[in-house]
C-alpha cells in the first residue's frame, strides 16, 4: 500500500497530506517538519506583519529542501480604513463600549492588562494595521516577491493575485466551505480547492465536512479537492479519499506537537478536551471560528452581548488574549480548535503524528476493500 494521488505529483511531495496554515502555530519548525516527513507544510501566516513574514520564509528554506507553503487571509468583507457607507452605530463608534466590556471581564478574572508599550511592540512599527485591507496586501506582495512554492487564501479569493503568483511558478490554493465559494475560486484556475466543513478549527463553515467534501468535489470538476475539518487520524484522511478528495488539510492533529508555536498551556487544553470541548464564535476575530470553549466565549454569551465585525473585535480581544497568555490561563485563551481533538491524547513529534495519519489511512483504506464480499 501506498498511499499517493495527483495531489503528490502536483505539490511534488510524497504524500497528500497537508499541514493546514494555522495562524502563528503552524510556523518554520511545524511546516518544515511536516514537509522533511513527505508532506507539505504551511506556514500560517494571517497575522504575520510583512516583515515577520519574510523572515518566516527564508527560516522555512534553512530548515527544508522541500516543497513549502504560505497562508494568509484575502476576506472580501474587510474594507479599508473606515465603514462610512453603513448606516446607524458603526463598528469604530462600537468600539470603546466592547474595550471597556473586555476590560471589566479582565477585572473580573484578575488578569492584568498588558503595559501599552508591550501591546505595541507587537506589532511591526512602519506595518499597516492589523487585517485591514492594506495589511492582506503587504503580506500577498511578500509572498510574490518570495517566490514561494505554494500559496493558500484561507478566506476569500486569490483571483486579483493568480497572474504574478503564475509567474513566478507558484502553486495556488484556496480554502472555501460552501459549494459557491468552490465555484467562485476555481474560476480564478487556482491549482487545488481545500473544502473545510463545521469540524474545523478556526474559521469555518456552515456544513458538516461529511457533506461538504463531495458537493464540492462533483462542483469543480477536474480541479483537485483537498478535504478538511475534524481530519485527526488516519480514518479521517480515508475517509475523505472515499468522499472525493485528492488529500487532506490538517490543523489540529498537528497543534499537538512538540514544534506547533502556541503555550504548553494550550496543547494541554487539546490534549484534555472532548469532542464536545469547542463551539463557534466570533469573539476572538471578528469572524465565526471554531475554538475551545472559554470563560471569554462563555461571557459574550451569557451577557449577550455582540461582538464587532473583524477587523475591529481584534482589538477588542487582542488585550485579554495576551493578558491570558502571559498568565498561562488556558481557561481564557484556549486556541482554536476542530472537533476531532477528543482523538488526541499526547503532544508528540508531528513526524510521528505525520506517519501515523499516513500507516491509519493505509490500514483503514486495505480495511474497506475487504468490505466488499
Ligand atoms: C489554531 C488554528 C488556527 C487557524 N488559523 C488559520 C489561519 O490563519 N488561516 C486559515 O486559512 N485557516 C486557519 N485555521 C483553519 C485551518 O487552516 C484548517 O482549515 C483547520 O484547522 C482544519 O480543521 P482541523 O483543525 O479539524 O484539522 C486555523 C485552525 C486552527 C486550529
Amino acid at each position: 500500500m501506498n498511499l499517493k494521488s495527483r495531489v503528490c505529483d502536483l505539490l511534488e511531495i510524497e504524500k497528500p497530506i497537508v499541514l493546514a496554515g494555522m495562524g502563528g502555530a503552524s510556523n518554520p519548525a511545524l511546516a518544515a517538519a511536516v514537509s522533511n516527513a513527505g508532506g507539505l507544510g504551511v506556514l500560517g501566516a494571517a497575522a504575520c506583519g510583512p516583515r515577520q513574514l519574510r523572515a518566516w520564509i527564508r527560516e522555512t528554506r534553512e530548515l527544508t529542501d522541500k516543497p513549502f507553503g504560505v497562508d494568509t487571509l484575502l476576506p472580501a468583507s474587510v474594507r479599508r480604513a473606515n465603514y462610512d457607507d453603513l448606516e446607524g452605530p458603526t463598528p469604530a463608534d462600537l468600539l470603546p463600549d466592547r474595550q471597556a466590556f473586555a476590560r471589566a471581564f479582565m477585572q473580573q478574572e484578575g488578569l492584568a492588562p498588558l503595559p501599552t508599550e508591550a501591546m505595541q511592540e507587537q506589532k511591526e512599527p512602519d506595518g499597516p494595521p492589523l487585517f485591514t485591507k492594506e495589511f492582506f496586501e503587504a503580506q500577498m506582495e511578500v509572498i510574490i516577491q518570495e517566490r514561494v512554492p505554494v500559496y493558500a487564501s484561507g478566506l476569500g479569493n486569490p483571483g486579483p493575485w493568480m497572474d504574478a503568483l503564475r509567474a513566478n511558478g507558484s502553486k495556488v490554493m484556496a480554502v472555501v466551505g460552501a459549494v459557491r465559494h468552490a465555484i467562485q475560486v476555481k474560476s480564478s484556475g487556482l491549482d487545488i480547492i481545500v473544502a473545510q466543513g463545521h469540524d474545523g478549527g478556526g474559521h469555518n463553515s456552515p456544513v458538516g465536512t461529511m457533506a461538504l467534501i463531495p458537493q464540492v468535489v462533483d462542483a469543480v470538476g477536474d480541479t483537485p479537492v483537498l478535504g478538511a475539518g475534524g481530519i485527526s487520524d488516519g480514518r479521517g484522511v480515508a475517509a475523505a479519499l472515499m468522499l472525493g478528495a485528492e488529500g487532506v488539510w490538517i490543523g489540529s492533529a498537528f497543534l499537538a506537537s512538540k514544534e506547533a508555536n502556541i503555550f504548553d498551556f494550550q496543547k494541554q487544553a487539546i490534549v484534555d478536551a472532548t469532542e464536545e470541548g469547542t463551539s463557534v464564535s466570533r469573539t476572538v476575530t471578528g469572524k465565526p471560528a471554531r475554538i475551545i470553549r472559554s470563560k471569554w466565549t462563555e461571557h459574550w454569551l451569557r451577557e449577550d452581548v455582540e461582538p464587532l465585525p473583524m477587523p475591529y473585535q481584534g482589538a477588542v480581544s487582542g488585550p485579554v488574549m495576551a493578558a491570558a497568555n502571559r498568565e498561562g490561563r488556558g481557561d481564557i485563551n484556549p486556541g482554536f480548535a476542530g472537533q476531532g481533538i477528543g482523538m488526541i491524547k499526547a503532544v508528540r513529534p508531528a513526524k510521528e503524528i505525520f506517519d501515523e495519519l499516513v500507516s491509519g489511512a493505509e490500514k483503514a483504506l486495505s480495511r474497506t476493500t475487504n468490505l466488499i464480499g
